[in-house]
């Protein structure tokens, strides 16, 4: 097990977050990253055992310092582990030639509606093994470890079909078990209407809910239920309904709102108390304040706008009225193949108005609330999980500041250091 205790010392900067595991940060408190200079951590058994000045810790662990594998963290800051609320983590292949035609004229959801984009990953997806998925799954689990990630969500809905579904939960479960990243699970039965429905959308909503939504909760394959409601996909009404059901069976409601075009998707998910309503670049300003009355998180994705060339979501706004925002990568085929957080944070001061603070607030304690799990991750505290990071950087505004590259350092995950001097270092 976790023989030696790991001892943390002089990070210039100890951005804690300390008292946020009970609810999102919203407005201000998004700002307040409870900093402590020249700070420590006292690791032992996987969990964070203290947390303070390094000359309180030195004193608290005197007895124990000989036998501790000390990091010195002088002129680095140390964070909790990145997380990231929403992936399509489990899929094969890719899809570079539609960006090239995105790139030469054509969109999004026209390559969608002729029979690409999703429906391209879900033929690949159905043809590929449970193995093959696996072993794709933690090739991409390495990238976002190496961008300091430490938890990453992971939806299915490259199958819809039941078999293949639940082949993609099985390969997020084995890959969450090989993987030092922890991956947490959500049934997106519903993310594309298959060719097969194509003329009655109705019936295959039918079919997830009475056929797919009891197999996932009896069989316990997610935690999370979610739903493209998009014009051209599945309307409100069907969001509504599905996501209904699954509150019935015990699967919180996730909705992948808003995203090309205006569709009260922000709203629904402040009805149906979704945990969050992700996307939402056309989201209105009376959703908005619907999700913030009912603490509903925004989970912006700022490079799916990006590689859509879009505008992006008005994040500043949403912060202003009062929605705890989380922001993630959305990594997928076709709208964001990557596994950068940190570029995401990036974007989001960039193109969405948030300050490097709020960002990191996004990035870490809110998303850890995006996939209820705020009580063991997203901060740095005593008791929770020994998740943390420790960037290149000699203060939290340079991780902005210095943008488009990778300052990860060091990543201990549970209580193991799993990158080194920026490389993989962990045994699987
Ligand atoms: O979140 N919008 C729907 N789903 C994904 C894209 C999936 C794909 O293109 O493969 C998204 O953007
Ligand atoms: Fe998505």
């Amino acid at each position: 097990m976790h023989s030696k205790s790991i001892f943390i010392t002089h990070a210039n900067q100890m951005i804690t977050f300390k008292g946020s595991s009970h609810k999102p940060l919203t407005k201000e408190k998004m700002s307040e990253l409870h900093i402590v200079e020249d700070g420590a951590v006292w690791i032992e058994d996987g969990l964070i055992k203290a947390a303070g000045k390094t000359s309180d810790l030195e004193g608290q662990f005197q007895g124990q310092l000989n036998e501790a594998e000390i990091i010195d963290a002088t002129g680095k800051i140390l964070l909790p582990g990145l997380v990231d609320p929403h992936t399509h983590l489990v899929y094969a292949g890719s899809r570079e030639e539609e960006f090239n035609m995105r790139l030469n004229g054509a969109t999004y959801m026209e390559i969608m509606n002729n029979g690409g984009g999703i429906h391209a990953t879900t033929s690949k997806t159905r043809k590929a093994s449970e193995e093959e998925l696996v072993q794709e799954s933690l090739i991409r689990l390495d990238r976002f470890l190496k961008h300091g990630v430490t938890t990453v969500e992971a939806k299915s809905g490259y199958g819809l079909d039941w078999e293949t579904e639940r082949k993609q939960l099985e390969a997020a479960k084995k890959a969450d078990e090989l993987h030092p990243v922890d991956v947490v699970r959500t049934f997106m039965g519903a993310h594309a209407v298959p060719a097969e429905y194509k003329k009655n959308p109705d019936a295959f909503i039918d079919l997830v809910i009475e056929e797919m939504l009891p197999k996932v909760a009896e069989e316990k394959l997610a935690e999370f239920n979610d739903i493209f409601c998009e014009r051209g996909v599945f309307t409100p009404e069907q969001s509504r309904k599905l996501l209904e059901a699954g509150k019935k069976l015990g699967l919180k409601p996730k909705i992948h709102a808003d995203e090309i075009e205006p569709y009260e998707g922000a709203e629904l998910a402040a009805e149906v108390g979704a945990i969050s309503a992700d996307h939402l670049l056309r989201a209105s300003d009376k959703g908005m304040e619907m999700m913030a009355k009912k603490g509903v998180i925004g989970v912006l994705l700022p490079g799916t706008a990006f590689f859509l060339m879009a505008e992006a979501a008005r994040g500043r706004v949403m912060i202003d009225k009062g929605v705890p925002v989380a922001l993630s990568t959305d990594c997928n085929p076709g709208s964001s193949p990557t596994c950068s957080m940190p570029f995401m944070m990036n974007l989001a001061c960039l193109h969405m108005g948030l300050t490097p603070a709020e960002a990191i607030s996004a990035a870490t304690i809110n998303a850890a609330h995006a996939i209820n799990r705020a009580k063991e991750i997203g901060s740095i505290e005593e008791g929770k999980k020994a998740d943390l990071l420790l960037l290149n950087v000699p203060n939290y505004m340079q991780m902005q500041y210095h943008y488009g590259m990778n300052h990860t350092d060091t990543v201990i995950k549970n209580g193991e250091v799993v990158i080194k001097g920026g490389s993989l270092c962990y045994q699987r």
